[in-house]
């Protein structure tokens, strides 16, 4: 044991607290642009159905062992795997790394959407910016001017969207993680809602439903399963140590497993919703073949939608987008924070003045990677890319399957099983868990990281 503690842990004040705030962790980019294209691309609902059984079985089994750890130990990843078998650690710096690779592009894709946020605002109000006018009439051209144009707009909306973050985090577990996601999250879930209504009774949005509920078989194959692990992994923030750090502020006292559980519905339940805020409105204007991956949907295809409607339809997506991004951006700058703290027992403000330097001097090359850097690659891709595919495609299975084989198998299933009901009450899904941990987690991890490993295009 490292003596790490030497300050009280910051702790959420309540149940509530700690699930409204992993799933303001888990609902993110993740599930709003990328949950919609994957599920139409691998034949609608029968991808909703292998996600859904998915969910309800290796992300709850992933979730419970990686929030039990932290819980258990009070700490973040790499001190927490040093308080339980110090020959482990190494698990926990990889858990850590992943982080800290992830923060800065995902704040360079943030800083984008407050950039189309501020355009649907100018746009509102009226006033003409510099380039509302091919913003409106060409967001494809529009966008790729943007991100391969001058350096400073983009950096500067990259660093506004990091100040954000790390404001938030300064404040602390309470006063700031907690206080912004009880104001943003039930914003979040009534403008997802309004959206949701508004394209569902669009004219000819019925087409875009079936195509996204009834299931088509002809698409059903292995890759619909990989498909559906890889999403599960990324929607629900696990194996990058959000959940072992937010779990280490969790109150012995409160329901881990029944707060797993509710943490899961929630996040499916915005990935569905955000499918029929996307899907019918792409079908009805596009087609469906236009439902296409990444930034193309959110910032080219669905940009040219939301112009042909009321302005304020294309603010309160990207406000929605906005916040979404946010809370997850805070989780992840959190997972930092706490390491910096928990390792070299930094206080707060000097640990995220660290990690606000350094996030802003690693997004400086993925906000330049499609612009005046775009000559640089690396293994044959642009800086975020190759930050995404490196932080998604390969640490994290690898870093899952090694969470698992350590729980299944080094400190066993009962560890985490005493944790759970260390306040009285059963563990349900104890059988699920030790079978899930110790045999089938692990060899769908393998199956995913190979496939990937041969870069399929999923
Ligand atoms: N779960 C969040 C999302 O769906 O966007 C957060 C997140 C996941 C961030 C994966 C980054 C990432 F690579």
């Amino acid at each position: 044991m490292s003596g790490t503690q030497s300050r009280k842990r910051s702790r959420w004040s309540s149940q509530i607290a700690f699930m409204l705030a992993a799933a303001a962790s888990a609902v993110g980019l993740g599930n709003i642009w990328r949950f919609p294209y994957l599920a139409a691309k691998h034949g609608g609902g029968i991808f909703l159905f292998v996600y859904l059984i998915l969910v309800v079985t290796f992300g709850f089994s992933l979730m419970i062992g990686e929030v039990a750890l932290g819980r258990m130990t009070g700490l973040s990843p790499i001190e927490a795997f040093r308080k339980l078998k110090s020959r482990y650690v190494f698990i926990g710096w990889i858990l850590t790394a992943i982080p800290l690779i992830i923060t800065p592009y995902y704040c360079v894709i943030g800083g984008w959407v407050t950039k189309y946020l501020h355009q649907y605002v100018l746009l509102m109000s009226g006033s003409e910016g510099v380039d509302t006018g091919l913003f409106v009439s060409n967001p494809a051209a529009y966008f790729e001017g943007f991100i391969g144009g001058a350096p400073g707009p983009i950096l500067l909306y990259s660093v506004v969207f990091i100040f954000c973050v790390y404001g938030i985090v300064l404040l602390g577990v309470q006063k700031g993680i907690e206080m912004s996601n009880k104001i943003i999250m039930p914003l979040l879930i009534l403008m997802s809602i309004a959206l949701c209504i508004y394209t569902v009774t669009l004219p000819g949005a019925m087409d875009g439903i079936k195509y996204y509920l009834l299931p088509d078989f002809s698409k059903f194959s292995y890759k619909t399963v990989v498909g559906a692990m890889g999403q599960m992994f990324y929607s629900l923030s696990l194996s990058m140590g959000i959940m072992i750090t937010y779990g280490s502020y969790m109150r012995p006292e409160d329901d881990l497993e029944g707060s797993v559980r509710r943490i899961e519905i929630f996040d499916t339940a915005v990935s569905f919703l955000a499918g029929f805020m996307i899907i019918p409105a792409v079908v009805i204007f596009f087609g469906a073949d236009k439902i296409n991956a990444g930034p193309g949907l959110m910032f080219e295809t669905l940009p040219n939608i939301f112009n042909k409607m009321p302005f304020a339809v294309g603010a309160l997506f990207f406000l929605l987008v906005l916040f979404a991004a946010l809370t997850s951006a805070i989780s992840l700058a959190e997972t930092c924070v706490a390491s910096l703290h928990d390792i070299f027992k930094l206080e707060r403000h000097v640990a995220c003045a660290i990690m606000f330097v350094f996030t802003v001097m690693m997004a400086i090359p993925s906000a330049l990677g499609y612009g005046v850097w775009s000559s640089v690659k690396v293994c044959g891709m642009a800086f975020l890319d190759f930050f995404d595919f490196v932080s998604n495609n390969v640490m994290m299975p690898i870093s899952a399957l090694l969470t698992c084989l350590f729980i299944g198998w080094v400190i066993k299933p009962d560890v985490v099983e005493k944790e759970v009901t260390r306040c009285g009450g059963r563990f349900s899904g104890k059988w699920l868990f030790v079978v899930m941990t110790k045999y089938v987690a692990p060899a769908l991890i393998v199956v995913i990281f190979i496939t990937f490993a041969f870069r399929f295009k999923i």
